[in-house]
């Protein structure tokens, strides 16, 4: 069995696809970190991440970067969405997440084009989304709990960028799956979403 979760950054995705690998009983790859890796060495390497040979290059980053915590910063999700344009980029990451899919027993894969791409004969595909606003909130008090300087505003500026990116990319676009059942967010608590979720994967099955 393998469930594709895809939508956009603060939809909540990463959440429930958490919540559904618990419940049932399944590995997760949360697929964003692998191209936020790629976005952090281009940085780390003091290359250019709109230039594709660059970008490909941060491609063959350490397996340990996948632990730094730096990872989840807006700085590094802004570079991971600029190399993740590049086809050569995906491609290379293509394997890595198909692998993880496949494995015996099935996995739980969240990202922007799981059910399209990676794992087109998904199960279960969903797309979660929640308004700018929503997800700008949800961002805001995650930073500020942190204890990051932050601006409402410039937040859903930011989200707004990346998914003009996300959406108008030429290689696999973030865009629902024809099949995928599209779970909306923004006025659902944790608890709720994640229920909303296992429904419809039990409604896939
Ligand atoms: O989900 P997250 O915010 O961690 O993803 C960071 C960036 O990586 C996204 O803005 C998107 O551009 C890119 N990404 C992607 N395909 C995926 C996962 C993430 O293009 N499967």
């Amino acid at each position: 069995m393998i469930i594709a979760v895809d939508g956009p950054t603060a939809s909540g995705k990463g959440t429930i696809a958490k919540a559904l690998a618990r419940h049932y009983g399944l590995p997760h790859l949360d697929t964003g970190l692998l191209y936020r890796a790629v976005g952090r060495q281009v940085f780390l390497d003091g290359g250019d991440p709109d230039d594709p040979g660059d970008a490909l290059g941060a491609t063959a980053f350490p397996d340990h970067l996948l632990d730094d915590p730096q990872l989840r910063d807006e700085q590094t999700g802004g570079l991971a969405s600029r190399v993740s344009v590049h086809p050569a980029v995906r491609q290379a990451l293509f394997e890595r997440q198909r692998n993880f899919a496949t494995q015996a027993g099935g996995a739980v894969l969240d990202g922007r084009d799981i059910g399209t791409v990676i794992a087109p004969e998904a199960q279960a595909k969903l797309f979660v989304t929640a308004s700018v606003e929503a997800r700008a909130q949800r961002r805001f008090l995650e930073m500020r709990e942190r204890g990051a300087g932050v601006n409402l505003l410039e937040i859903q500026d930011d989200l707004r960028r990346r998914d003009e990116r996300d959406r108008n990319r030429a290689v696999a676009p973030l865009v629902p799956a024809d099949d995928a059942r599209v779970i909306d967010t923004s006025a659902l608590d944790r608890e709720e979403a994640i229920a909303a979720a296992i429904e419809a994967v039990d409604l896939s099955m």
